[in-house]
Order: structure tokens, then C-alpha cells, then sequence
């Protein structure tokens, strides 16, 4: 069954009737730019055709419920108590299962986002076939697809940039996940055949055309199985070592320095932290770099600025695991344009950029070196650059 129509059906199951409509949003992979979001700096990521579909229904009173393909348990409180429930305690469990904290923290954000717009209570039942914990997104797009139906809905007429924002906020404060704005952004502004470049600081986005298709190429997603989480753990400290490295630079953010600040860095800072810094920096560049690349010399030219990314993650930031590792080296051996980790790290998915011709080759080459290093089998396939979000039905 498609996840469409999964999310039709447990709608049914949970209230006896048809949705009023079906409203979906996209996974993303980043084709670069790696923890600079929260730093303020560039990123260039895209939505993928793997999706999250949220089947919804006005209610006659004020509570909203939500069941999902991924929990046997529904979850139901009243519009007005969202505000009882929400901010979660940096640190602390949500008072909610966590998946439905992503649906309900969405409603609290998206009404304070509103204003005091009236609102009526919601039925909302979920199901997606962006893979989980694998470094696609699933967060964002279960985020983008609950806002999109509740702006609709709710008759709100949030801008996508304003609904990716409201999802931001349920990641950070209502699941307590210290990430950036870079996924719920892919996610909503999701273009086909075109990665979005944004600037994380403005917020100002521009689609920069990848050329993949026409140049006969596919990018694979090497998915380790290897799960991740970024409410604890190495993603925070990461951030930290980042805010730390910019405080003692005396700026806002690692977006304001450059490559020329990184001799004075190395004076003022410990060497982990200066290793965290100069991966910012240089990754910033590079982003920059690849979108000057893509509409200068188009996608064949950009698989340096990939590996340099991925050995930047592996030796500066640490991020990468052994998985990941061996997914970029393989596919770089078996002749990818390109290749990096991608996402948060500490597990989840590579990304390798490679001849349509060569996606089998590659596929079974990581397949074999999966199973020779005694590491679970990866998780091979390809995507290509497709829509935001969007009602289905
Ligand atoms: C996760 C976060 C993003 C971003 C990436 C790393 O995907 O959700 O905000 O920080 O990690 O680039």
C-alpha cells in the first residue's frame, strides 16, 4: 500500500470517515553544506520523492488527535492545553510520545505563529515512506506535512518560509532537538531537478538548477542503517564547540569568519575546537563553490567540493562512523563523481553522485564491502531533486 493511501486508511480506522484532504511534504538530502545551519551560514539541500503524507479533518470541538503508521497509540489533548505541553525542557523528554510531539508541537507552534487565530480541533492521521533515522529528514517532513494541512485547514495563509520556521520551532522546542533550519527549508520549498541554496542567516533562498538529469547522472543515498538522533549527544556538542569557537573570535557567528580568521583561531582556541571552526568555514566556501560550479561548469565538476566535504566531516568535525566511511570510499573507488556523508552524522546515509550507467556497479560494490567489513547491509538507492509539499487529495 502507498504511504498515500496508508494515511487514508488509518484515517478512516480512527475516525469512521474519509479525510478532508491529504497534504504530504518531502525527505531531503544535502548535497552540501554540513552543520553551518545553525551557524548562520550557507547550505544546499533538496527534497527528495520520498514523502510524509498527513490525511486530516476538521473537528466540531477543540481537540486535536493524531494516530500514526509508526505507533499503536493515538494521541489526543485539547487545542488549549498545547501551551501547558510546550516548550519541552532543553534536555527533557517530551510529556507526549515522541512522534506525535513532532504533530502536536507543530499546532502549538503554527498558533503562535498565527497569532490568536481561531482554531478548531483536528483529526490527523500520518504515515510516510521517507525512511527514518536515516539522515533523509523524516522529522521535516512530517513537520512540513502537518503545517501544510493545518495552514490549510485553519485557513492561516502562512508563506513557506513561515511554515518551515513553525516546524523548526516543534523540532527544537516541542521534541527538544537543537537542530538549524536547513530541513524543514528543503523540504518546503522543494523544487524538481533543482537543489535550493540557502542563506540561513536572511533566510533569502535562490533554486540553483543541478543539471543531473541532463547530464545523465543519479545521485544514490547509501542508507548505513546505522540510527541517529540529534536530541542528545554529539549533535549539541558539536553546537557548542561552535558557539564557543565564535565567542572567542568575538563575532555573532561562525558565518562572519573566513579562512583568514584561522591563523588567530588557532591562537585563541584548543585544538578540537579549532578543528570544529575551520570545518565551518571551509564548508561554507564550498558551498558556495558548488552552486558557482554547478552554473559554471555544471554537476561533473562538483565531486571534489563533495570528497573535500566528506574528509572535512571525517578529520575536523568527526561526525562520520566507519559506515559511512567505507560508503564513500567504495563509490569513489568504483568511479563516483563524488561522494559524502550527509545529514547530522553519527550515522544515517551517504550520498554518492554517479554515471546513470554506474549505479549498479556501485550499489553491489558497497553492498560487498558492507558484508566483508561484518556491517549490516546497507540500504542502496537513488533520488532526484522533486517538490515541496503539496495536497494530494
Ligand atoms: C540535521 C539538522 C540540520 C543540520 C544538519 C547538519 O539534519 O536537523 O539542521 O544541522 O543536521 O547539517
Amino acid at each position: 500500500m502507498s504511504a498515500l493511501d496508508a494515511a487514508r486508511a488509518l484515517f478512516a480506522e480512527l475516525t469512521g470517515r474519509e479525510p478532508e484532504g491529504v497534504w504530504s511534504a518531502p525527505g531531503r538530502v544535502n548535497l552540501i553544506g554540513e552543520h553551518t545551519d545553525y551557524n548562520e551560514g550557507f547550505v544546499l539541500p533538496f527534497a527528495i520523492p520520498h514523502r510524509t503524507f498527513a490525511a486530516a479533518r476538521v473537528r466540531d470541538d477543540d481537540r486535536i488527535r493524531v494516530a500514526s503508521t509508526f505507533a499503536d497509540e493515538r494521541v489526543e489533548v485539547a487545542l488549549t492545553d498545547l501551551d501547558a505541553l510546550f516548550p519541552t525542557a532543553p534536555g527533557a523528554e517530551p510529556a507526549v510520545p515522541e512522534w506525535s510531539a513532532y504533530v502536536l508541537g507543530v499546532a502549538w507552534a503554527l498558533l503562535a505563529a498565527a497569532g490568536d487565530a481561531p482554531a478548531r480541533g483536528v483529526d490527523i492521521a500520518i504515515a510516510s515512506d521517507v525512511p527514518v533515522g536515516a539522515g533523509l529528514s523524516s522529522s521535516a517532513a512530517i513537520e512540513g506535512a502537518v503545517a501544510s494541512a493545518l495552514n490549510d485547514l485553519w485557513r492561516l495563509g502562512l508563506d513557506p518560509v513561515a511554515l518551515a520556521q513553525v516546524g523548526r520551532r516543534a523540532e527544537n522546542e516541542a521534541v527538544g532537538a537543537p537542530t538549524g533550519i536547513m530541513d524543514q527549508m528543503a523540504s518546503m520549498l522543494g523544487r524538481p531537478d533543482a537543489a535550493t541554496f540557502i542563506d540561513c542567516r536572511s533566510l533569502a533562498t535562490e533554486s540553483v538548477p543541478t543539471g543531473f538529469t541532463g547530464e545523465g547522472l543519479e545521485v544514490l543515498v547509501i542508507d548505513t542503517q546505522v540510527t541517529h538522533s540529534h536530541s542528545t549527544g554529539g549533535y549539541r556538542e558539536r553546537r557548542e564547540a561552535c558557539e564557543r569557537g565564535a565567542a572567542l573570535l568575538g563575532i555573532r557567528s561562525l558565518r562572519d569568519a573566513s579562512e583568514a580568521d584561522l591563523p588567530r583561531a588557532a591562537e585563541l582556541m584548543d585544538d578540537v575546537t579549532l578543528r570544529r571552526v575551520r570545518h565551518v568555514i571551509t564548508e561554507n566556501q564550498r558551498v558556495l563553490d558548488t552552486v558557482r560550479t554547478l552554473a559554471e561548469h555544471g554537476p561533473r565538476m562538483i565531486g571534489d567540493l563533495l570528497v573535500a566535504s566528506h574528509a572535512s566531516m571525517r578529520d575536523d568535525f568527526e561526525i562520520s562512523v566507519a559506515e559511512l566511511d567505507l560508503a564513500v570510499e567504495t563509490a569513489l573507488a568504483q568511479g563516483a563523481i563524488g561522494a559524502r556523508m550527509t545529514g547530522g552524522g553519527f550515522g544515517g546515509a551517504a550520498i554518492a553522485l554517479v554515471a546513470h550507467d554506474d549505479v549498479e556497479k556501485v550499489s553491489d560494490a558497497v553492498a560487498r564491502a558492507f558484508a566483508d567489513a561484518g556491517f549490516a547491509a546497507p540500504h542502496v538507492f537513488t533520488v532526484h531533486p522533486s517538490d515541496g509539499p503539496r495536497r494530494d487529495i
